[in-house]
């Protein structure tokens, strides 16, 4: 089957009890025993499984075309977990990108995983930092983010799968910016795709969840499945079924956000009062070749610097109208957000920068409103 196939029917089966065509909500935690002690539909309390997250794991397996997905209470729940599961055998060293989602590197700072592991930050757009690093001490888990928040930065995934393979660490990919429909990192050698599914694939900003595909069968994902159950952060039932739904547009809307983003970094590039463009679509972004051969479109996401400082950019935020101003990602409004004053005193993105999430309006009021709001 093709993606937008299975992205609408992977999981899904007709429900046999009613004929209902949409799955049912199962919201019961516990499940029946038969009298001979067997457990006939496989569930037995819903921690450990539940029929939408199993049905929302099988298609995400099916999307990433992955051998098993593992799905937790939100994107954080699941980078934790993936860190947490290194096997015992496994150096605890990690190599990340320097650039990568706040969260995790406030994760790093904040909890014991900063303390517990050893974690090196390299650029990873120079695959020569990749190697040092790994060749510096004995690795257990290289991970990358590509495009990487907020400044877009693309990795060779294939190159830096290899150095890690080489070296035995696992690999990780967040895919959560490429989403499946345009990046699968999988089938470039990685071990796990991992995706805040609260941005592209719930699609309408209404749900948090995450979850991690594996490549293939390992100690790590046996990890991982111990995790979810015993630590217990999973999804629940009615965000899973809110995932699967959204899911089922997910190739059609990746396509809407990916010909907004470029014509609105196509705008942004030649406007007067715009220092520069981060949008791996532009002929000249450093990661255009690596991006294109990688991916199948650009994505959603674009991040610029508005000629100033911070104030100008504030202010621009400030004039929008259309745009929201709010963090997150993936929905079908387009958001505005300072990513400096939101990650606070440790940030590493440019005092003038503003990061955009487009939406699925129409590109022309998008345009105008930050015409508007750039004057
Ligand atoms: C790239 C990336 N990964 C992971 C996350 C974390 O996801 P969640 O907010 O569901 O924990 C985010 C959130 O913005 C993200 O942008």
């Amino acid at each position: 089957m093709r993606f937008e196939t299975k992205a609408i029917h992977s999981g899904r089966s007709i429900d046999k009890s009613t004929s209902s065509v949409t799955m049912p909500i199962h919201l019961s935690t516990t499940f029946e025993r038969a009298a001979d002690g067997s457990y006939p539909n496989e569930f037995v309390y819903s921690r450990e499984s539940n029929p939408n997250r199993h049905a929302l794991e099988d298609c995400l397996t099916s999307l990433e075309d992955g051998h098993d997905c593992v799905a937790f209470a939100s994107g954080m729940a699941a980078i934790t977990s993936l860190i947490e599961a290194l096997p015992a055998d496994k150096p605890r060293r990690v190599i990340m990108p320097s650039d990568m989602y706040y969260g995790v590197r406030s994760l790093l700072s904040d909890t014991d995983i900063g303390s517990n592991f050893d974690i090196e930050m390299v650029d990873m757009t120079d695959l020569n930092n990749v190697e040092k690093a790994i060749n510096k001490a004995p690795t257990g888990l290289v991970w990358i983010e590509t495009p990487s928040n907020p400044l877009l930065k693309v990795t060779d995934i294939e190159a830096v799968a290899k150095i890690a393979q080489e070296a035995g660490a696992y690999t990780v990919v967040d895919n959560t910016w490429a989403t499946p429909v345009l990046q699968r990192p999988l089938s470039l050698g990685v071990d796990f795709s991992l995706h805040a599914v609260t941005k592209y694939i719930g699609g309408h900003s209404d749900l948090m969840i995450g979850a991690a595909i594996a490549k293939s069968d390992s100690p790590m994902l046996a990890n991982l499945r111990a995790w979810q159950h015993s630590k217990g952060a999973v999804p629940s039932p009615f965000e899973c079924w809110l995932a699967l739904r959204g899911v089922q547009s997910l190739a059609q809307r990746m396509a809407t956000h990916c010909s907004n983003t470029s014509a609105i970094a196509d705008f942004l590039k030649h406007h007067p009062n715009v220092e520069a463009v981060h949008y791996p679509g532009l002929v000249d972004h450093p990661g255009h070749q690596t991006a294109e051969r990688q991916m199948d479109s650009f994505g959603g996401m674009l991040s610029f610097q508005v000629k100033g400082g911070q104030d100008e950019a504030m202010a621009v935020a400030a004039k929008v109208q259309l745009f929201i101003r709010a963090t997150s990602l993936g929905g079908t409004h387009s958001l505005i957000e300072h990513r400096a004053s939101v990650e606070g005193s440790t940030t590493m993105a440019p005092p003038n920068l503003l990061r955009l999430s487009i939406g699925l309006e129409h590109v022309d009021d998008l345009k105008e409103d930050l015409s508007q709001a750039l004057e």
